[in-house]
């Protein structure tokens, strides 16, 4: 029985890879997609995971509108690297001209309650929605079987360190606030950070783009289309929303340390620098999240691409 999964994304270019993933998993059922300013404001990232969806025939998924900014701090994007329409200006038609009427947090609310301890929520951008949800809905974080973060760098090796300052990684940077609210929530976390996801053994290159070019299905073109881009100034595509996802797929392609996780939501230097703690360490309430630590980087690719290409 596939695994019911809502997805809540920035797309951004990496974000969109993790939506064709998704697609292309036997593993799991893409039921629905949330959207929320990140990689570029909430009308680019909402119109690009709609032209993604429609255009691998994924219409039939839900798409719904979050929030536009951070639940306290000034929104800031990052269309330097994902280009102008934060989708690395990829030839895609236009989707869907309607999107769900409803708010992002009420559909994930609705999403969780449908099935009490069964499904899981993909969070690839900023955490705002599902603050927000939490927020709306106290009785959310019991119903899910687990939040998967992608965000946050912990240390846990060299490549644990910031993308948005020294300290932070980009999604929890954005609205740490949100992340405060959803650590301290009691979810079930699996969290990804940059301590694996700046692993370059997991990240894809040009010769993955020239194996990609041979294939002839919409996944691989327009997986090649997004790759090219993310490769023109950079010689590695760091896959952070994908490993995300794939701790869903198959979690032996990971090792974990477990802890309570914490974020600085102070607007200086530190802001949303995340921290392990030992469990027990905060009394009110924290879950003990799982921190990816490791992970098999060429696995990893060799699931992704074999994924992309096949069929
Ligand atoms: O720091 C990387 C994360 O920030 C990824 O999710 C990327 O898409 C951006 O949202
Ligand atoms: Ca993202």
């Amino acid at each position: 029985m596939a695994l019911s999964v809502a997805f809540d994304t920035d797309p951004g270019i990496d974000d969109a890879l993790a939506l064709i993933l998704a697609l292309r998993s036997p593993e799991i059922r893409l039921a629905l997609v949330t959207t929320v300013a990140g990689n570029g404001p909430l009308d680019m990232t909402t119109r690009n995971a709609v032209r993604v969806l429609d255009y691998l025939g994924a219409a039939h998924v839900p798409v719904a509108a979050g929030a536009a900014a951070p639940l306290q701090k000034k929104f800031r994007g990052a269309l330097s690297y994902h280009g102008p329409d934060a989708l690395g200006q990829v030839p895609l038609p236009e989707g869907r001209t309607q999107i769900e009427p409803r708010v992002a947090p009420d559909l994930l609310f609705e999403f969780a309650a449908a099935a009490p301890g069964e499904r899981i929520l993909v969070a690839t951008g900023p955490l705002t929605n599902i603050a927000h949800a939490f927020q709306r809905h106290e009785e959310m974080p019991s119903l899910l079987k687990a939040v998967i973060i992608m965000g946050g760098a912990f240390r846990l090796t060299s490549y644990g360190t910031g993308n948005q300052t020294p300290y932070a990684e980009f999604n929890i940077w954005q609205d740490p606030d949100a992340a405060h609210v959803v650590f301290r929530s009691g979810v079930p976390m699996i969290i990804v950070g940059l301590d694996v996801t700046n692993d370059p053994s997991s990240a894809l290159n040009a010769a993955d783009l020239a194996q990609l070019r041979e294939g002839s299905s919409r996944a691989a073109t327009l997986t090649a289309d997004l790759l090219e881009y993310a490769l023109r100034d950079h010689e590695y595509c760091f896959m952070h929303d994908p490993l995300a996802l794939a701790t869903a797929l198959d979690d032996t392609l990971f090792e974990f340390t477990t802890g309570e996780v914490d974020v600085v939501t102070r607007d200086d230097e530190e802001r949303g620098r995340t921290v392990l703690l030992p469990a027990g360490s905060r009394s009110n309430g924290h879950a003990v999240a799982k921190v990816a630590s490791s992970v098999d980087g060429p696995r990893f690719r060799e699931l992704f691409l074999s994924r992309v290409l096949e069929g």
